[in-house]
């Protein structure tokens, strides 16, 4: 039995991923293998919570899967694996929806933020899509949940959840910690530099695919909005420069400090062409991976296979505990 934290997170599949979720989340994700027992899950059924068109959504998964697979998460390293294929998360998700308060999900922002936007849809599972979130976190015992700023109080409430049920149970969940990476970037709209970069975003030039192809991506960098003073540093009312200067710094490792020496008596244009240069160059093999990838199903199919066998031997052990718990009587 090996003694590395374990850690679970999950992605919805909605479409190709920007290089804010790549900096945000799955660089992240492919570092921690090294160090961690990791299970990473395509939460394919925290997507049905607004409206799919199945075709899409399916061909979203396999999408997501073969990105994350391009970007360097290894199967002989972590498991990966569709939410949907382990039925345990439907289970535990209803076992916890009797430790989740009314008061405590009508608390989250994200609840808020998504109903405001869905008029039309406010469906139960909107609301209790935390409750699902915490019963994927507990099948995995996980230590440690790698997410954005966004997800926080997510955990927090899956902390508290699992606090409250070992409360009453005894030991039984691990409880979990969200996980940051000091530095880590969150990635800005180019267009709007104010905003965090979304691939909902209206506007084409405010974010950039990880597939895209250089040129586009010189193009977008080109034309991202910036102040008028023509200095590269990292500075108050410089949204615009600070978040080329976080981006060119995640590639080359550089600090905020060594990218403004590096720039001196330089202008905005050569600092934006070699920003776009650097990300164009860091993301082709990503992409010439990626599109082998994705012309192999049947290679994901393995690979999803392998990832579900090993994430359902976890969670049908944690479930089968809870169960036994809680006085469900055994099969
Ligand atoms: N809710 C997360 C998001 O929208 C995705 C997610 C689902 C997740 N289950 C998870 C993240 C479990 C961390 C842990 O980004």
């Amino acid at each position: 039995m090996d003694d590395k934290k374990r850690v679970l997170s999950g992605i919805q599949p909605t479409g190709i991923f920007t290089i804010g979720n790549y900096f945000g989340a799955i660089k992240n994700w492919v570092s921690m293998q090294e160090k961690y027992s990791c299970n990473y899950m395509i939460a394919d059924m925290h997507s049905i919570t607004v409206k799919q068109d199945p075709n899409i959504l399916k061909k979203n998964v396999l999408s997501s899967l073969a990105l994350s697979l391009a970007c360097g998460i290894d199967i002989n390293k972590s498991n990966i694996f569709i939410q949907s294929h382990i039925s345990e998360h439907a289970e535990l998700c209803w076992v916890l929806s009797s430790f989740s308060q009314f008061g405590e999900l009508s608390r989250m922002t994200q609840f808020k933020d998504k109903s405001e936007n869905n008029k039309e849809n406010i469906n139960a599972a909107l609301f209790t899509y935390p409750v699902l979130q915490t019963a994927d976190i507990l099948l995995y015992n996980a230590d440690l949940v790698p997410v954005g700023a966004d997800q926080k109080q997510h955990i927090e409430l899956s902390r508290n959840i699992a606090i409250r049920f070992n409360g009453i149970y005894g030991d039984v969940f691990t409880i979990p910690e969200p996980f940051m990476n000091i530095g880590q970037a969150k990635i800005m709209s180019l267009s709007d530099p104010s905003k965090k970069m979304s691939k909902s975003d209206k506007n084409q030039n405010g974010f950039i695919g990880i597939l895209e192809e250089k040129d586009s991506i010189i193009k977008k960098v080109k034309k991202s909005v910036t102040d008028s003073e023509g200095i590269v540093y990292f500075g108050a009312e410089k949204d615009g420069i600070n978040n080329l200067i976080d981006i060119y710094s995640c590639i080359i490792g550089k600090t905020r400090e060594d990218i403004k020496q590096e720039f001196e008596g330089k202008g905005y244009g050569d600092f934006k062409l070699k920003v776009g240069e650097v990300l164009a160059d860091y993301l082709e093999p990503i992409r010439i991976k990626y599109n082998i990838l994705i012309a192999d199903i049947g290679y994901l199919e393995e690979c999803y296979k392998k990832g579900g066998l090993n994430a359902r031997d976890i969670a049908s052990k944690t479930l089968k505990k809870v169960y036994d718990k809680i006085g469900f009587i055994d099969k």
